[in-house]
C-alpha cells in the first residue's frame, strides 16, 4: 500500500481537457471552476441558495437558506416545500423531453425495454396510486429489496411522489440483512420481486423477506407487493402480500405529488460503519436532490443528446444520486443494466456501450480491473474490437483507482479521448465532493484533483488544523452543504459522534485519509482510517463481520482485516479461534472455512464472505487483552513483522497464523 501511494505521489502525466470538450463544457476552464469557488467561499450559503433556486422546481419557494442553530443537525431551505419526483419527471412534462427516452433498459439476457418521461411518469403515479389505495402516505417508511428494473427506479420515484422515506436494500444483501433493516426503519410496506436474474442465473429474492419474516421483527409491515420479473411460483401470505400488476392495474395515470418541506427525509440507505450494526443514513428531499443535479451538470457535464449510462445498482447511493435521481431530474437519457459485466462474456460493457451510443459511462474500479484482467487475456473481448466512438466522458467511483486502471480504462476504452472523472464521495455526502470537472480540470491519474464548487474540503490533523500540502493527513468538510447526510435514522447520538467529534471543532469527519499535492493541491485518498474496508467498491464493517463470524457455533473469537487486492482493491482475511481443535490438515481447514464463508454470507450477504479464513489457538493480544489488528494486517498481506512484539502477550501465536494451509 505504501508502494502505491508514493507512486500516486510521483505520478506526473497530466491530462487537459481536450479543446473541442472544453468548448463546449459547463464549467469550460480553470478560470471558470475557480470563479464559482470564489463565489462559494465568498458566500457559502448565498451560492447554495441561487443554484437551489435555479435548478429545482419549487412549490414554495423557500425563505431560508441555512439554520444553523442546532448544528449539526443543518438545515437546508426547509421553509421550502418541493417534491423529487415532480423534479425528476413533471417538470419534462409539456417540453421536448416529456417524449424524450428516460430509461433504455437492457436485462440480464439483453432484450431491451425503453420508456420515455412521459410513459416513466404515468407508470410512477400508477404506481403511486397502488400504494395511495393501500393507505400509504408521507412519513411512511417503505423497503424496496428489487432488482436493477426500471420497477426499481420507478419504486423509488413513486415513494418520493408520496413523501413514502424509502430504504432500498441491494438484492445481494441476506434475508438477515433485510430483516435488521426492515426492523431499524420500522418499515410498513415492503416492495420486492419474485427472482432476481445475474449472469444467466435466477436468484429468488421473495423467498428471503418469508425469512426475514420468521426471524420475526417485522411486525411494523402491513403490505407485501411483488413484481413478477421470471414469473417465478412464490408464496404469497393472502390479504398481505400483492402481484405488482394487482397493484396498478386500473389505476390512474395522474397522481398529484405530495409537496414535502425540503428537510423531509427523502430516503434511508444503510453504509458499514467501524462500529457496531450497519447505520441508516437519511437524506434530505431538497438539499440532497440539488447536488445530485448539479453534479449531472458539473462533473458530467450533461448535455441533451448524451446516452447516460451509471452501472451502479439502486441498492448503493451510487445508485440513488446517478440512476434513480439525478439522471431523471436533469432530462437524461439513460441505461439500467440488470446483469453482471462478466456475462456473457467480458465484452458486455463494451457491447452494451456501442449498442446504446452510450456517451457517459461511469463505473467502479473494481470492475475495471477485473475486465482489464479478462479482456487483455481473451482479445476478443477487448474494448479496442468494439466501436466506442460514441464515448465523450468516463467517471470512476467507490475506491481509489490505481494510475495503471486509470491509464487503460483512458487508453482502452476513452480511445485516448475522453476526460475520466475520478469521483470521491460517500453515502454520507449524497454526491460528488472531490471531483475533476470535465472541461475544467486537467487529470492526474489516481487523483480525484479538486474540491467540487461549494463543498469545504480540506486535509487536517486530529485536532482540525491544516495540514500543508505534501503532509498526509484526515479529510474533513468543514461547512455544512445542502447534500450532506442529516441523522443516522433512530440515533442522533451516533450520528454526532461518528462525524462530529470534539476534537474537530464541527468539521465533518468523512472517515478517509488524504494528501494534497504540493504544487497542485490536488486531492489522493489514501483510504479509509477506520475500520472499514472497502471489498470491490462495497463498504464493509471489519467489526460487522466479526460479529458474524463470533454469532458462528464453532467460532470462539475471530479477527476481520483488510489485504489489497489486485481486482477486489481490498480483500477479506478473518482470522479465527475455533471453539474445538485447530485444524491443522489443509482439507480439515478448507472444510471449516466453507463453513464459516457460507455463514458470514447468509448472515451479511455473499459481498461479506472472507476471502481467506486462518486458524489460530489464539490471536495476537496485547497485556490489557487488546487485539493487536495491526500485526494481523502484516500477516494478512503475507509481509515480514519489523515492529516490537514484546508487548504481546502471546508472541509465540504469530508464527501459527502465518501458516496458510
Ligand atoms: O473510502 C472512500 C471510498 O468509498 C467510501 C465511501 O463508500 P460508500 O459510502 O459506499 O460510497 C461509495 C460511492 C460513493 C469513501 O469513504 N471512495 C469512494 N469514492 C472514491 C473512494 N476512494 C477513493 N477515490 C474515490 N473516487
Amino acid at each position: 500500500m505504501a508502494g502505491a501511494i508514493e507512486s500516486l505521489l510521483v505520478e506526473d502525466r497530466i491530462f487537459p481537457p481536450p479543446q473541442d470538450f472544453a468548448r463546449q463544457a459547463a464549467v469550460s476552464g480553470m478560470d471558470q471552476y475557480h470563479a464559482l469557488c470564489a463565489q462559494a467561499a465568498e458566500d457559502h450559503v448565498g451560492f447554495w441558495a441561487r443554484h437551489a433556486r435555479e435548478q429545482l422546481q419549487w412549490h414554495k419557494p423557500f425563505t431560508r437558506a441555512l439554520d444553523d442553530s442546532n448544528a449539526p443537525f443543518y438545515k437546508w431551505f426547509d421553509d421550502g416545500e418541493l417534491n423529487a419526483s415532480a423534479n425528476c419527471l413533471d417538470r419534462h412534462l409539456g417540453t421536448p423531453t416529456e417524449n424524450k427516452t428516460a430509461i433504455i433498459f437492457e436485462s440480464d439476457g439483453g432484450e431491451v425495454t425503453s420508456v420515455t418521461y412521459r410513459e416513466l411518469h404515468d407508470r410512477v403515479c400508477r404506481f403511486a396510486n397502488g400504494l395511495k389505495s393501500l393507505g400509504y402516505g408521507k412519513g411512511d417508511r417503505a423497503i424496496i429489496y428489487l432488482p436493477m428494473s426500471i420497477e426499481g427506479v420507478v419504486a423509488m420515484q413513486a415513494c418520493a411522489r408520496l413523501g413514502i422515506i424509502h430504504s432500498v436494500v441491494f438484492g445481494g444483501f441476506s434475508a438477515k440483512s433485510l430483516q435488521e433493516r426492515i426492523h431499524d426503519v420500522g418499515a410498513s410496506l415492503v416492495i420486492t420481486a419474485d427472482e432476481q436474474v445475474r449472469g444467466g442465473k435466477s436468484i429468488p429474492l421473495k423467498p428471503a423477506v418469508d425469512e426475514a419474516f420468521a426471524m420475526g421483527g417485522c411486525d411494523t409491515v402491513r403490505k407485501v407487493i411483488v413484481y413478477q420479473r421470471t414469473g417465478a411460483a412464490v408464496s404469497m401470505v393472502e390479504g398481505r402480500e400483492i402481484t405488482w400488476s394487482q397493484l396498478v392495474d386500473g389505476q390512474s395515470s395522474e397522481c398529484p405529488p405530495e409537496y414535502v418541506s425540503a428537510e423531509h427525509p427523502l430516503f434511508v440507505l444503510y453504509t458499514s460503519g467501524s462500529t457496531g450494526k450497519p447505520k441508516g443514513v437519511q437524506h434530505s428531499t431538497g438539499g440532497y436532490l440539488l447536488h445530485a443535479l448539479l453534479s449531472m451538470r458539473w462533473t458530467f457535464d450533461l448535455k441533451p443528446t448524451d446516452v447516460f449510462w451509471c452501472t451502479a445498482d439502486i441498492g448503493w447511493v451510487t445508485g440513488h444520486s446517478y440512476v434513480a435521481y439525478g439522471p431523471l431530474a436533469a432530462g437524461a437519457t439513460q441505461v439500467v443494466f440488470e446483469g453482471v459485466p462478466s456475462y456473457p462474456d467480458s465484452s458486455r460493457f463494451w457491447r452494451m456501450i456501442a449498442r446504446h451510443k452510450v456517451s457517459i459511462f461511469y463505473t467502479a474500479p473494481t470492475a475495471i480491473r477485473a475486465l482489464i484482467k479478462a479482456c487483455e487475456s481473451d482479445r476478443a473481448t477487448h474494448p479496442t474490437q468494439f466501436d466506442l466512438s460514441s464515448l465523450r466522458l468516463l467517471g470512476s467511483v467507490g475506491e481509489p483507482i490505481n494510475p495503471e486502471a486509470w491509464m487503460w480504462y483512458h487508453t482502452n476504452v476513452g480511445g485516448g479521448r475522453c476526460p475520466i472523472v475520478d469521483t470521491f464521495w460517500q453515502t454520507e455526502t449524497g454526491a460528488h465532493v472531490v471531483t475533476p470537472l470535465p472541461g475544467a480540470t486537467p487529470l492526474v491519474p489516481g487523483s480525484c484533483t479538486l474540491p467540487f464548487p461549494g463543498v469545504d474540503v480540506a486535509v487536517v490533523d486530529e485536532t482540525g488544523g491544516e495540514m500543508p500540502n505534501g503532509q498526509g493527513g484526515i479529510l474533513v468538510i468543514r461547512k455544512p452543504w445542502p447534500a450532506m447526510i442529516r441523522t443516522i435514522w433512530n440515533d442522533p447520538n451516533r450520528f454526532k459522534q461518528s462525524y462530529f467529534p470534539p476534537e474537530l471543532h464541527g468539521f465533518y469527519l468523512a472517515g478517509d485519509g488524504a494528501v494534497r499535492n504540493k504544487q497542485t493541491g490536488y486531492f489522493t485518498i489514501t483510504g479509509r482510517i477506520d475500520d472499514v474496508l472497502n471489498v470491490s467498491g462495497h463498504r464493509m464493517g471489519t467489526m460487522e463481520i466479526e460479529s458474524a463470524l463470533v454469532a458462528n457455533k464453532l467460532v470462539a473469537e475471530a479477527a476481520v482485516v483488510g489485504r489489497p487486492d489486485d481486482v477486489t482493491g481490498e480483500a477479506i482475511v478473518a482470522f479465527v479461534v475455533l471453539k474445538g481443535v485447530r485444524p491443522t490438515d489443509a482439507a480439515a481447514a478448507a472444510k471449516v472455512a466453507k463453513e464459516l464463508r457460507d455463514w458470514v454470507g447468509k448472515e451479511i450477504g455473499p459481498i461479506a464472505k472472507p476471502k481467506e479464513v486462518r486458524f489460530g489457538d489464539n490471536l495476537p493480544k496485547t497485556r490489557s487483552g487488546k487485539i493487536m489488528r495491526r500485526l494481523l494486517r502484516v500477516i494478512a498481506r503475507g509481509e515480514d513483522i519489523t515492529q516490537d512484539v514484546s508487548t504481546l502477550e502471546n508472541p509465540a501465536i504469530l508464527e501459527q497464523l502465518k501458516q496458510v494451509l
